[in-house]
């Protein structure tokens, strides 16, 4: 009898940080456009983790720290925040950006979401925006932050939501396929970018993490930009998966690519610009 072989995780992640640390510099530059595309979504996530003056905060996969930013003024002088990402160039633009936005209440540390080196019950809050579905083991971040919470403390992860929702996205990865001669994948492959969108999963993965009070809610988040060019332009400097499939092909195949994704990109034109459907799905429970 064969066994199938286990996935391998640690490579997963190697590659993950890898790809994270190019893409890091694209995230960081088109923050303004990603602040106004999950505005609503970060409002809620912090209400929803129940995040407010003096909250010592966990921000796991807190990338170049947008809504770390965002805690950190929320909790004033009094409280705290501690950005954790897989990716050092990431995390290193968190801590510039924090350092320039005049907080001093943020504290930076490079982990893995899955193996977090955090004191258990010392946090009043945990939040994760778009991250958590890259952890190929999102169960084991769970607990982690289940761990670090104090009892009765709130948690709240933002999450890409069923596949037929984000049809940008879809229309991305399938092009990229496509032209790298790859099958067609399963969007709920744990580790990618729409894996918990699965109905039902994310509360699942919650309740058995040992979470309490678990709901989620579906937001309508449109990404408005000018152009379909504009859009182009955001993945190609900073989303990750798809310039990982894209980087195998040849310059002139990875051109002839990025022009078809562009060109399918085009049925979101409206009358008033480029607007890509998309929809976050927000997880809130207690400890
Ligand atoms: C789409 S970015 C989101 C960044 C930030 N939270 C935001 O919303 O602007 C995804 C982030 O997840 C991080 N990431 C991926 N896998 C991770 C893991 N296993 N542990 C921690 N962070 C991870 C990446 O390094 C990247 O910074």
């Amino acid at each position: 009898m064969s066994a199938v072989a286990a996935p391998d995780h640690q490579a997963f992640k190697a590659g993950m940080r890898k790809q994270w640390d190019v893409s890091a510099q694209g995230w960081n530059h088109h923050t303004a456009a990603i602040r106004a595309w999950l505005r609503q979504s970060t409002d809620a996530m912090l209400d929803m983790a129940g995040i407010g003056p003096g909250a010592s905060v966990l921000d796991v996969a807190a990338g170049a720290g947008d809504q770390t930013l965002d805690i950190a003024q929320r909790v004033g002088p009094t409280g705290r925040v501690l950005a954790t990402d897989l990716s050092p160039v990431m995390l290193e633009l968190a801590r510039r950006n924090a350092q320039q936005a005049g907080l001093r209440n943020v504290q930076t540390l490079v982990a893995d979401g899955e193996d977090l080196a955090v004191a258990s019950a010392s946090f009043d809050a945990a939040v994760s925006r778009l991250g958590l579905m890259f952890l190929p083991e999102p169960l084991k971040g769970l607990h982690g932050m289940h761990r670090a919470l104090r009892p009765g403390g709130g948690i709240c992860t933002v999450v890409f939501s069923r596949p037929d929702r984000n049809p940008c996205l879809g229309i991305l990865m399938a092009t990229a396929l496509k032209h790298a001669g790859l099958p067609a994948r399963d969007p709920f492959t744990p580790g990618g970018l729409l894996s918990l969108g699965k109905p039902g999963l994310a509360d699942e993965l919650f309740r058995a993490a040992g979470f309490q009070d678990v709901a989620s809610t579906a937001l309508d988040a449109p990404f408005h930009l000018p152009t379909a060019r504009h859009y182009l332009d955001f993945v190609r400097a900073s989303a990750s998966p798809i310039q990982q499939i894209v980087g195998r092909l040849s310059p002139e195949a990875a051109d002839a690519a990025w022009a078809d994704m562009e060109e399918r990109q085009g049925v979101f034109t409206t009358a008033s610009g480029w607007v890509g459907p998309n929809e976050l799905l927000l997880t809130a429970a207690r400890r």
